[in-house]
């Protein structure tokens, strides 16, 4: 059996070695790279982050800039995830998080059920080499094939927030892990791109139908040792998107730089 649900029906779907199958005889191929589309609205285009943004992540990524979020992340997922757990990483990317604190859950001898879903195939595609026991989806974080009620844990790696559909699949008491980017992150980076950079203002650790369990922020200098880093990272962000082809060039001539990070990594509790 499968932790996500038939898209069209809403019934459980069973996984066998090349597909998933609904009781009302609905049938989803596994891809090559090892995940599943349930996406039914896809005909055929690409969704949420390209080739190139995906590379540029997972180089950056691999680089071992971000093992201490990581770790933080990897370190509050198991604060709460016990045998039987069914953890959801909602708009996962290449895995890289959600690999990291799968291999450490399976490392301490605790039996969870790891599911990963992003709307971007190319993101998934990127993910094939990452660990085989989490089960990956292209599903939208707007309407996930997931049942009501089954997740005990949610985590979100700046992806998009959708907070009924997060309240709808946690079970009542289940968390939702939730990584935000605090007041100075990445601030010599805008300096650089932006002529009148702003600082990013930072909202109370709130949310509508939860309360906080714990908050951990993460600051530290960041030293990018090439080009390349400066603008991954960059692609990275969601300023990326708004910013014009003559400002970005402005990283072309800046070989290495040191950039504060910043983060919180905020674990809410349902209601
Ligand atoms: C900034 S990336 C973060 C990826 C990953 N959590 C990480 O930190 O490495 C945001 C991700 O959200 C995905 N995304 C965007 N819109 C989405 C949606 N509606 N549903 C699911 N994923 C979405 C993108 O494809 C991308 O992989
Ligand atoms: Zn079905």
């Amino acid at each position: 059996m499968s932790g996500f649900v038939c898209p069209v029906c809403g019934l459980p779907l069973d996984r066998t070695e090349k597909s998933y199958t609904c009781a009302g005889n609905h049938c989803y191929d596994i891809s090559k790279s090892g995940y599943v589309n349930l996406l039914l609205s896809q005909k055929g285009g690409n969704h949420g982050d390209d080739k190139i943004m995906v590379k540029a992540r997972r180089d950056f990524l691999e680089k071992g800039y971000y093992n201490a979020l990581r770790d933080k992340i990897t370190d509050t997922v198991k604060k709460y995830a016990s045998d039987g757990a069914v953890i959801l990483d909602a708009g996962c990317g290449e895995c890289f998080y959600t690999s990291h604190f799968y291999e450490e859950l399976v490392r301490e001898g605790i039996k969870a059920e790891v599911l990963a879903l992003d709307i971007s195939k190319n993101a998934l595609a990127a993910a094939k080499s990452r660990s085989k026991g989490i089960e990956k989806a292209v599903a939208s974080i707007f309407h996930m094939p997931v049942a009501d009620s089954s997740c005990d844990i949610i985590v979100n790696v700046f992806a998009p927030f959708c907070r009924e559909e997060f309240l709808r699949v946690l079970k009542p008491g289940g968390i939702y892990i939730q990584t935000i980017p605090l007041e100075e992150h990445l601030f010599e980076l805008k300096e650089i791109v932006y002529d009148n950079p702003y600082k990013n203002q930072v909202e109370p650790y709130r949310i509508d139908g939860f309360e906080l369990a714990k908050s951990s922020e993460l600051r530290r200098k960041v030293v990018l040792q090439t080009t390349d880093d400066i603008k991954a990272l960059f692609m990275m962000t969601p300023y990326y998107y708004r910013t014009s082809e003559k400002d970005f060039a402005k990283l072309d001539s800046v070989d290495s730089l040191k950039v504060s990070t910043e983060f919180a990594v905020l674990a809410f509790k349902k209601k």
